[in-house]
């Protein structure tokens, strides 16, 4: 039949997606899923270095991130916008300024997530640009210790805006000159690949959105 002759009836489609991306990526493959049930679909989902490790060794054939890897070919769709913000626990005597400096601001301690993350690299990227020297006093290996760890006051943390969800997190947005920093996620794949139907299908039901 139609989805057969196309290379879609069965087979396995691997999506390598960056941590971020856990609060959306899953409800995203749902058309796809119903239109294709014979396609099994497996979604890891981890930091940006061991997304561009999948992408390297050919592991995954799409993959979700927001810094794709300079040194591999690829081409690349952007898929969402992904602000980058500056959160503080609810009731900091920052919270609800109008502007806070950042010489201010670098007086707190600084929470970050783990060297290999993207969310990471962008917010060190951002600060070494702006000039601004606030290394982090702690690092936490998921967006999740991240939160927590800000609500319980243990210092500040840019993270992405997608993952504070709804409210009652115990987390307020603090402004400063330069944020939101301004970021996208993209869907990248191999340009040295030949991609396979049901990536292709995915990408397009993606595209059509
Ligand atoms: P991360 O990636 O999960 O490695 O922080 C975030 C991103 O690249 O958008």
């Amino acid at each position: 039949d139609q989805a057969d002759v196309r290379g879609l009836r069965a087979g396995r489609l691997q999506v390598a997606a960056v941590t971020t991306t856990e609060y959306f990526l899953p409800e995203l493959l749902g058309p796809f899923a119903q239109a294709y049930p014979g396609i099994d679909i497996e979604l890891t989902v981890e930091n940006r270095d061991a997304v561009v490790r999948r992408l390297r060794e050919g592991v995954a054939e799409l993959a979700v991130m927001m810094l794709p890897p300079t040194d591999l070919p690829l081409n690349r769709w952007p898929l969402m916008a992904n602000p980058l913000v500056l959160v503080a626990p609810a009731g900091h005597p920052l919270a609800g300024r109008r502007s806070v400096p950042w010489s201010r601001l670098i007086a707190e301690p600084r929470l970050a997530r783990e060297p290999g993350s993207g969310t990471r690299l962008a917010t060190d990227q951002f600060l070494a640009h702006q000039g601004i020297d606030w290394q982090p006093r702690m690092a936490l290996g998921s967006n999740e210790a991240l939160k927590h760890a800000v609500a319980a006051g243990l210092g500040l943390a840019v993270l992405s805006r997608h993952t504070l969800g709804g409210d009652a997190t115990g987390l307020v947005e603090l402004k400063a000159s330069g944020l939101p920093i301004r970021r996208h996620w993209q869907v990248v794949w191999r340009q040295d690949r030949r991609l396979s139907r049901a990536a292709q299908a995915l990408l397009a039901a993606w595209r059509e959105r």
